[in-house]
């Protein structure tokens, strides 16, 4: 570690209608990823399922791999290989799994060998929901450390098609590599039973050696602009330092989890001192004073891929003249393939993962558009950091307005 650095609304009509189905084919269904006892939720609202509802961490343990100091929680850096294999209870059928994690430093998650989402950090997670298979089922992560302490933890829950849920949660049953990752670890089909168990460092909220504490999970937090950062371009000389009076581009890339195909935004945004903000290259909404943030409500974002890009104005003002751009999104996906509404939550701020670029080039908006040579963007202390203060959230959503003057028009 360094720190610089379901509800379920079903009815018993439901159940006395399909007890018979699954009965009669329960051999056949457990072998086949195609079994779906329902019709996709997106047709039918009785069973829609409030996907990451009260997810949380109680009951999960932080765990590394046997080489962990446990007196101080250090581990050799590099990246090791962590397991979890789970299959139903007997007579059920999974049919969706909601998974949080924290880890310290970084990890990529898979389920059942699909990449799902890769994090950094101890203190925030997604919400990612994964239709599993109808039998035995996989979890893997490669989780890194770059020095210090070392730590996974992870918690989940597993719906079946009867509605019924159970929790999995990061413990020594876990298994774990050793330095060296094999080729293919995240298959389903990957022998792990050679590895050794996971070691527990404690129970969550807090390790035993280091400063662990709450996680917060999105999705179970409306979207907030509280920890976002003003970020600017690496013009900046320091934090709220002068920039150029001119337009700037930003950019920030979101992938969806596998299988999620369709996303809405909820956005929280302002600029000192203007912007226009794009998804996907659609014109969403435009801003022209810092000190009240707008809020918009983006629908019918087609994935793999969300492209967040904001045109940012510094206007002519008295010398030395700031720059910077706060914003917040949570961004809500599905699995349209899902028998239940598998919704995933991703929550993004402004931070020094978005690309800053001191020019405008054309069609920066646009979802093809290469960044990969631009710069990371500077970040300026989070909501409340001097010179502007406590930004204003309005609770009802702004109006668009139109693109500002020299910025794109958008789709
Ligand atoms: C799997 O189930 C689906 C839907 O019930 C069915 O259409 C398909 O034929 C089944 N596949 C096999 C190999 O049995
Ligand atoms: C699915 O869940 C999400 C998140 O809870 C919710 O916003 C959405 O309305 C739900 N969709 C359906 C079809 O129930
Ligand atoms: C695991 O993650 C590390 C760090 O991102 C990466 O260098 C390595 O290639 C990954 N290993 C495998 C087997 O995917």
């Amino acid at each position: 570690m360094f720190k610089a650095v379901v509800s379920l609304v079903s009815l018993g009509f439901f159940f006395a209608a399909t007890t018979s189905v699954a009965a009669s084919h329960s051999s056949f269904k457990r072998d086949n990823a195609s079994y779906c006892p329902y019709p996709p939720y997106s047709t039918r609202s009785l069973f829609a399922r409030q996907a990451n509802s009260d997810l949380d961490f109680s009951g999960s343990q932080w765990i590394w791999t046997n080489e962990v100091n446990t007196n101080t929680g250090v581990a050799p850096v590099g990246a090791r290989a962590f397991r979890k294999t789970f299959g139903p209870p007997e007579g059920k059928t999974p049919s969706t799994l909601t998974i949080a994690f924290a880890v310290d430093d970084s990890a990529t998650l898979f389920v059942n060998g699909e990449d799902i989402a890769s994090q950094t950090g101890w203190t925030t997670s997604g919400t990612y929901c994964v239709t599993l298979k109808p039998c035995m089922n996989v979890i893997a992560f490669n989780a890194s450390t770059i020095g210090g302490p070392a730590a996974l933890l992870v918690t989940g829950e597993v719906t079946y098609t009867d509605g019924t849920t159970s929790r999995i949660v990061s413990d020594q049953s876990w298994r774990t590599s050793g330095a060296s990752i094999p080729n293919g670890f995240e298959q389903p089909s990957f022998d792990d039973s050679s590895w050794p168990l996971a070691i527990g460092e404690g129970a969550y909220p807090m390790a035993e050696f280091a400063g662990y504490g709450q996680v917060t999970i999105a999705g179970n937090n409306p979207v907030s602009i509280n920890s976002a950062n003003w970020i600017w371009t690496n013009e900046l000389p320091s934090p709220g330092g002068a920039v150029p009076a001119a337009a700037r581009a930003f950019r920030r890339t979101v992938t969806l989890p596998a299988g999620h195909t369709s996303a809405s935004a909820q956005a929280l945004i302002t600029t000192d001192n203007q912007y226009s903000l794009y998804i996907n290259g659609r014109f969403v909404g435009s801003g022209t004073t810092f000190q009240t943030a707008q809020r918009f409500s983006i629908d019918n974002i087609q994935g793999p891929s969300v492209v967040i890009a904001v045109y940012g104005v510094n206007g002519d003002g008295p010398s030395p003249n700031p720059a910077g751009l706060l914003a917040s999104l949570q961004i809500t996906s599905n699995d349209p393939s899902s028998c239940l509404n598998c919704s995933s939550v991703v929550d993004v701020i402004t931070d020094t993962t978005w690309k800053a670029f001191n020019s405008v080039p054309s069609g920066f908006e646009q979802p093809g558009f290469d960044d990969t040579a631009w710069p990371a963007a500077v970040t300026e202390g989070t909501d409340g950091a001097s010179p502007w203060g406590t930004v204003t959230v309005p609770s009802a959503v702004s109006a668009s307005g139109t693109p500002l003057p020299g910025a794109p028009a958008g789709n």
